[in-house]
């Protein structure tokens, strides 16, 4: 019984993280129009998609599975801490109703003293466990002696714009880049179970793209077709909306290394740090309004090694990083043949084995699915 209740908890995790990891992105620069303003939410409230909310019934229906994903991250366990098996709406659970009361203590908290703004969250108190540390801990060994002041100064940082430069120098420059209209990739999906699962990615310019992966229980779809973005895979399908639609659309961004600069409208490189063995000047790009982006690029080669995006939920910013690795030179143009998606709930990779450039893609592969499938879909089901 127990394990069984797991490994429902457990199937609706994975789901969970394949539906909303923004799967796949092209190297390449794109369409400037992809600058968006949010639109006010017109899909129904929480309250009127699940049966049993108290404190959160206001938030956006497509806003619970983030804002759980972000709870369940911030405390260091899974669904079935503080929820029974098949019934997402019974408050069986003690741990159910405390968390109940804790949002609506963390609420308080960041209206009384943080002007509203989303300060104080689970994660702050609860730092990956379920028990937070409210006492000050005695370390084992002697306190080490102060490291000296080093007063030697720190290199000069460049400028954003000489990173950006370089990186599309990188890959090729910028004709190779808008040499390539289409690109099709196939490879395999590893990181759950044993055996790798079947993906295709097919991207058009200026801005679609649709990555389709072959899960043991049918076709996962993740797409942006140039005007709406969606999933599906089990079940009905269902538009990607708020901070995931901006991540989808710079993913569907074909000539995304090109149009960086224009795409934000602040982006300045912040420090220096390293990923894997490789150091990195980290960019920080914001725009009002979106989600905002950090981008970790290669200090010697150029190239884009990670992207670190920040998703708002009503309870704290989900993050999410993608690592991208195996650049190899196709058509003249430098691509990443490999991605690592990781998500305090998990990873995995996708490693592309075989990619077709400039063939014709058939149109229907970027058709969106009819609206009222879309709007019929139930975002929180699990
Ligand atoms: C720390 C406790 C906790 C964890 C962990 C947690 N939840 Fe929740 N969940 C809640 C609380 C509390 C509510 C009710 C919120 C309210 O009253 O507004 C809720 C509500 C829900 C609902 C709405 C049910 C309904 O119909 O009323 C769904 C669906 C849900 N959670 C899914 C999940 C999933 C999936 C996970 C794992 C990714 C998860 N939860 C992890 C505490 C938790
Ligand atoms: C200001 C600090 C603080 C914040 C913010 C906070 N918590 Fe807690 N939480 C605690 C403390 C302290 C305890 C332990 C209380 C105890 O031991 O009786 C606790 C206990 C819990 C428990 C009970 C754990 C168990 O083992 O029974 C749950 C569930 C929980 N918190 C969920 C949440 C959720 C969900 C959020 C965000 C919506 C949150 N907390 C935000 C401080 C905080």
């Amino acid at each position: 019984m127990r394990e069984l209740l797991k490994s429902t908890l457990m199937a609706a995790a994975i789901l969970a993280l394949i539906l909303t990891a923004p799967i796949m992105r092209g190297q390449s620069g794109g369409a400037a129009g992809s600058q968006s303003t949010p639109s006010p939410h017109e899909g129904p409230t929480a309250g009127q998609q699940f049966k049993n909310l108290q404190v959160l019934k206001d938030v956006p229906a497509d806003q619970i599975f983030p804002a759980m994903q972000f709870i369940t991250a911030s405390l260091g366990v899974e669904c079935g801490f503080c929820h029974v098996q098949g019934a997402f709406e019974k408050d069986d659970k003690d741990e159910k109703r405390t968390a109940r009361k804790m949002m609506t203590m963390m609420f308080a908290i960041d209206k009384d003293d943080f002007d509203g703004r989303t300060e104080v969250t689970c994660y702050t108190c609860h730092r990956g466990s379920s028990d937070p540390v409210s006492t000050p801990i005695i370390p084992d060994t002697e306190p080490k002696p102060e490291a000296e002041e080093t007063s030697a100064a720190k290199p000069a940082l460049p400028n954003a714009g000489e990173v950006l430069d370089k990186y599309v120098q990188a890959i090729g420059g910028a004709d190779a880049l808008h040499k390539i209209s289409t690109r099709l990739e196939k490879g395999t999906l590893v990181g759950f179970g044993p055996t790798g699962m079947p993906v295709e990615v097919y991207a058009k310019a200026p801005d679609a793209r649709v990555t389709v992966v072959q899960t043991p229980r049918g076709q996962n779809v993740t797409a942006y077709n140039g005007q709406t973005g969606w999933m599906s895979g089990m079940g009905p399908s269902r538009p990607i909306t708020g901070g995931e639609l901006d991540n989808e659309k710079r993913n569907a961004d074909f000539y995304f290394a090109a149009d960086i600069k224009t795409e934000f409208q602040q982006i300045r490189v912040a420090r220096e740090d390293k990923v894997g063995d490789h150091d990195a000047y980290v960019l920080m790009a914001r725009s009002p309004g979106r989600t905002p982006v950090r981008f970790y690029f290669d200090k010697d080669s150029g190239l884009l090694l990670r992207e670190m995006r920040l998703v708002e939920t009503p309870l704290g910013r989900n993050p999410s990083e993608v690592d991208y690795a195996d650049y190899r030179e196709t058509d003249g143009l430098k691509i990443p043949y490999q991605w690592t998606i990781a998500r305090p709930g998990g990873r995995f990779t996708i490693k592309i084995t075989e990619v077709q450039q400039n063939v014709p893609i058939d149109e229907s592969k970027f058709a969106a699915p009819a609206p009222s499938a879309v709007m019929g879909a139930k975002p929180g089901t699990p």
